[in-house]
């Protein structure tokens, strides 16, 4: 069901709280926390509603809200961002309240028509624009690209509210959705996987939209984001990590991604990490099976990283598939200012490591060596040289 809660004199919850989702955009990125489609009502002398939730809850979002307001006093919807799961109950809803104009950015007219084909009574807004609801104002703040063209923030003047769009959001569920009553590092992971699946590859416009944002000086008792928790008690932790997110972010960590057909390139994994902790002692390294470890998961660690080994047995003269699909999705998200090198088991190939290299230089890594192949199962004296390998590679990251 859907559960409706205040979080302000005069603003209520009226989302989605959905535990199951275990996937999001297809099967592009896990969301091993479920998540939440996060809709507002705002009440003024008129009522505005900031966006709906995902298609399959329109009956019991349409229901809860009826149980709470006359649908006919909805005097504006607000569609912060036209992605479905925040304007999928837009079709049901629109068959009560038909004429109910809609406020979103221009992009997000052509993505609302483009999506239900409809000719609703769109009402085009930008930046500064503002919303009289009769002693509370909204004020619209285009967020274009972050993370699609259409998406838009809005702030209720009277109670210092920003509602953020897609931008500061988690793929979490959590029954008290306050920053406040669930586990910080839980809700900092998930909202730092969010970042860097969605919002990284836009991660130089998130920050001149950061720099604009606090430029307005903007009093802020609450940040709701379209998804997971309302910041509330961690306002300044989150705006500080979208600042470091969104500036070639790195922590002090290594980690070596790699995949293995008979375990000879996990072996080299394994030494190389080995190689690399002597030297950079104080050096997080994570060693990632890409065909064992969930991919955004990966990506995570890789935009956390100040330097990435890629590895991969050679097969039919390439490298290994979850390799590719990795590598794939981390070209898409354009990191800056990380360091990387291949390495890779072969039979009789060896194409794998140049592959890899090329993948990686393409994905924007700066390669520092080119790289390391072994034939047949690593013996002692191949392992003793992935162990150079690991110590050369940690001195070209230290510098
Ligand atoms: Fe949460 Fe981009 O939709």
């Amino acid at each position: 069901m859907n559960r409706s809660f205040k979080i302000s004199e005069n603003v209520t919850y009226v989302g989605k709280i959905d535990h199951e989702l275990r996937s999001f955009h297809g099967d592009e990125l896990s969301t091993f926390r479920g998540s939440s489609y996060n809709a507002y009502l705002v009440r003024g002398e008129k009522t505005a509603l900031i966006d709906t939730v995902w298609a399959p809850f329109a009956d019991e979002f349409i229901d809860s809200l009826k149980s709470i307001i006359d649908l006919k006093e909805i005097d504006y919807i607000i569609a912060l961002h036209g992605e479905v799961d925040h304007s999928g109950s837009l079709p049901a809803l629109l068959k009560e309240i038909p004429d109910t104009p809609i406020y979103c950015t221009p992009a997000g007219v052509a993505s609302l028509k483009g999506m239900y084909h409809e000719d609703w009574n769109f009402v085009p807004v930008k930046t500064g624009d503002k919303l009289d609801l009769g002693g509370k104002t909204l004020t619209f703040i285009e967020a274009k690209m972050l993370h699609w063209p259409d998406n838009l923030m809005c702030y209720l003047d009277d109670e210092q509210i920003l509602f953020s769009t897609d931008v500061f959001g988690q793929h979490i569920s959590v029954q008290e959705l306050y920053d406040d009553t669930y586990d910080l590092d839980k809700i900092m992971y998930e909202a730092k996987k969010y970042f860097a699946n969605i919002v990284a590859p836009y991660a130089k416009i998130a920050k001149a939209k950061m720099e604009e944002v606090l430029a307005m000086n903007m009093p802020l008792k609450l940040i709701c984001p379209s998804h997971g928790v309302i910041w509330r008690g961690h306002i300044s932790d989150i705006l500080e990590n979208y600042k470091k997110w969104s500036d070639n972010y790195k922590e002090n960590q290594i980690c070596i991604v790699y995949d293995t057909m008979w375990n000879s390139t996990r072996m080299m994994a394994e030494a190389i990490a080995y190689g690399i902790s002597k030297i950079d002692t104080g050096a997080t390294v994570k060693l990632l099976n890409s065909s064992k470890t969930d991919k955004n998961d990966i990506v995570t660690e890789v935009f956390s990283s100040k330097a990435v080994l890629f590895g991969s047995s050679t097969a039919n003269r390439s490298i290994l598939s979850s390799m590719a699909a990795v590598l794939d999705l981390i070209t898409g998200i354009k990191l800056t200012g990380k360091k990387a090198a291949s390495f890779g088991s072969f039979g009789w190939g060896g194409e794998s490591v140049k592959i890899l290299t090329e993948h990686a230089e393409n994905a924007g890594f700066e390669i520092v060596s080119e790289g390391l192949k072994i034939q047949w199962v690593p013996d002692e004296e191949a392992l003793q040289k992935c162990i150079k390998f690991g110590e050369d590679f940690a001195k070209a990251v230290l510098g």
